[in-house]
């Protein structure tokens, strides 16, 4: 259960924020009174609703049947059919909009592009329709079949994009692994979801740096056979070895393409793609997206959420994410281009050439509306106001933020240094199982409190209740849940049943758990308080504890390991590591110690891939544990945040071992 004192400190900020009148004026939901009728309506009668939805975009063949519902399988659209690219892409040619602009891409070196700039590229609908109608045919070329599994491993470059968008035309389901994660975690990825085609770079820029892409595939490809071809887009002209009969040039299959490929008609419930996400045990669980719903719901989403307007010719929505995470999939590409608008992609870091990166980008281009991460936010908090104020950011329309709970501080640094005061900011909540937004304020509606994502989206019903399913009273901590199906729920857990019963639907009869717990403010805004799960949320990304104890205990000095996570100013929450060595522990302080910590922390990074390198890592003789052998996790994560003891230690088997831990 969440621990209630973690409210605490969010109950003191009571501010308010209104939308400004004249944005409130524009906007597709205009008013609190408006948002409460529609969402009352769409909570009512949830098949008209979302089939009213539906029905803005394109179909082959409508449903027969808007939802089939068996806890805990829905199926959305039943008998439609559909092509998440066509919507994407050729339903905005058909209309006439084939010289719109689609994707703005930046890279990352300055220098590069004409005049000096930084290398800028500007597809249009018809463009997007070219490259990946070729593209798609490239996959066709070389065996891939509907339903087969391309695993994508690359940096953000347009290519990402169209690879994506070529799998879901052909009806291939995407597996795109983040291009920060290690060799093993691409091998245990390609095994799981029995790919046998990998797409991926030569290497991807990070801060003037080149990510070796390609060295890794080659290393997770020595631990698995299951991989025929691999495709590598040459970006930063690496020269990287290419092995006879199993790597393929990117262009020099492409210039081979024929340039039509007509979209397949999919089922509304194919398989669309996988993502692997961070649970409680070691296994990363490969959430599953099917083609129907998941569009319906991130279309309507992404159009309400971030007020989106397909008519004004100046919008320009940047989201700061990577495609490999949940929130580039929804809302860099497939909620945004069946909007119609324009969406952003940049390749590189936030401080790269320089801390005002996305100030500069978001000055040149004119973004109108700009979608981020607590943890950036707080980066640039630290790095100065200067970089900020030299940039005009007065294009900008709404803020979002997404990821992880943001402390009010963040939250108003935000809305007055980027926002100028005058651009509402949502504060998503949702899940790579979600699919997309499911609390969230609407930014012409809602009256914001900083520090809470407000309200259920049109069609989501949440609520706050205890184990049994009752809804708590307001401002008491509960489990947060969803009560109904929504059209972008994950199907299931990519070959494991059982998983995906057990950890979403098992915890409340009857009803969805995300394992966040949460609360309900008197005015009926959600705050999110955490965790209730061995999932930690390190600047914004899921990572399971386990996992990294995992990772921690394939090292050859260590015998057992523990991992908790504890507040970190930057990441929200930082990773702590209590390790058992193997033979004599080193001396505190000394050379030794600090040497095995160093490589127990890059260790981490090479297993898991950077975001798992802990934070702190404190070596031990024994872990805190009960009598009857259970870690005594809150005690750890009191010594890891240098809080004083709280826990009850009457239960442990050796008091001693809480100094030995503290001095680590
Ligand atoms: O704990 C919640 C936190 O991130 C988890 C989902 O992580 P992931 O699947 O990686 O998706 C991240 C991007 C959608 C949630 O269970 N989380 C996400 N958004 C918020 C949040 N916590 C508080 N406030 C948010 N806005």
């Amino acid at each position: 259960m969440p621990d209630p004192n973690a409210t605490e400190s969010m109950l003191t900020e009571t501010r308010r924020f209104a939308p400004p009148a004249d944005f409130a004026a524009r906007a597709h939901v205009k008013s609190m009174a408006q948002y409460e009728t529609l969402h009352a309506r769409s909570i009512a009668e949830p098949e008209a609703f979302w089939s009213e939805v539906a029905s803005e975009l394109h179909w082959f063949k409508p449903w027969d049947t808007v939802l089939e519902w068996n806890l805990p399988d829905a199926k959305w659209f039943v008998g439609a059919q559909t092509n998440l690219c066509y919507n994407c892409i050729d339903r905005q040619v058909d209309a006439g909009l084939g010289d719109k602009v689609a994707i703005v891409w930046e890279g990352e070196a300055v220098g590069d592009g004409p005049g000096g700039g930084p290398e800028v590229l500007k597809l249009t609908y018809h463009d997007l329709l070219g490259r990946v109608s070729r593209f798609a045919n490239v996959l066709k070329a070389r065996g891939v079949k509907k339903g087969d599994v391309v695993t994508l491993y690359m940096g953000m470059v347009p290519e990402l994009a169209v690879a994506m968008l070529a799998c879901a035309r052909i009806g291939a389901v995407h597996s795109v692994i983040f291009g920060g994660f290690s060799a093993q975690a691409i091998c245990d990825r390609v095994e799981d979801g029995k790919s046998k085609l990998l797409i991926t770079c030569d290497g991807s820029w990070r801060r003037g740096k080149v990510v070796p892409l390609k060295a890794n595939v080659d290393q997770a490809l020595t631990m698995t056979d299951r991989v025929k071809d691999v495709i590598v887009f040459n970006r930063c002209n690496a020269g990287v070895p290419m092995i006879d009969g199993r790597d393929h040039d990117w262009q020099t299959l492409v210039d081979a393409a024929p340039a039509d490929c007509p979209a397949e008609p999919m089922d509304a419930e194919d398989l669309l793609f996988i993502l692997y996400t961070s649970g409680s045990t070691g296994k990363p669980k490969g959430i599953m997206h099917t083609t129907g719903g998941y569009m319906v719901h991130t279309y309507l989403t992404a159009k309400l959420t971030f007020d989106l307007k397909a008519d004004d010719p100046d919008e320009l929505y940047w989201c700061t994410a990577d495609c490999g995470w949940i929130t580039g999939h929804s809302y860099i590409l497939y909620g945004l281009l069946p909007n119609r608008c324009a969406t952003l992609m940049f390749e590189g870091g936030p401080n790269h050439p320089a801390p005002d990166r996305f100030w500069d980008i978001i000055e040149r281009h004119k973004v109108t509306k700009f979608y981020t991460a607590p943890t950036a936010i707080r980066a640039f908090m630290k790095w100065g106001d200067e970089h900020v104020e030299k940039h005009d950011l007065s294009s900008l329309k709404v803020l979002g933020t997404v990821g992880e709970p943001i402390n009010p501080e963040a939250w108003v640094w935000y809305h007055e240094k980027i926002g100028g005061g005058r651009c509402p900011i949502v504060d998503t909540w949702w899940q790579t199982e979600t699919g997309g937004h499911m609390l969230t304020p609407l930014p012409g509606a809602t009256t914001t409190t900083p520090g809470s994502c407000c309200r259920p989206m049109l069609g989501i019903d949440m609520a706050v209740v205890n184990s049994d399913g009752q809804e708590v009273p307001n401002n008491t901590g509960g489990i947060l849940v969803c009560r109904k199906p929504w059209p972008g729920m994950l199907r299931g857990i990519y070959g494991d049943r059982g998983r995906f019963v057990e950890t979403y639907w098992s915890k409340v009869p009857g009803m969805y758990c995300p394992a966040d717990g949460a609360r309900i403010d008197p005015d009926g805004n959600f705050w999110i308080t955490g965790r209730i799960d061995d999932v930690i949320v390190v600047a914004g990304h899921n990572l399971g504890t386990m996992e990294v104890e995992s990772a921690l205990v394939s090292h050859r000095a260590v015998a057992e390991a523990a991992v908790v996570g504890f507040p970190h100013e930057v990441k929200g929450t930082g990773v702590a590591a209590f390790v058992i060595t193997q033979g004599e522990l080193p001396e505190p302080g000394s050379d030794a110690a600090e040497q095995l910590k160093k490589q127990l922390i890059a260790h981490c990074g090479q297993e898991l891939g950077p975001i798992a390198k802990p934070d702190q890592v404190r070596l031990t003789t024994a872990l805190p544990k009960t009598r009857s052998g259970k870690i005594m996790r809150r005690l750890l994560r009191d010594i890891a945040a240098g809080h004083e003891i709280t826990s009850d230690v009457s239960t442990l088997e050796d008091k001693g071992i809480v100094e030995t831990l503290q001095r680590g």
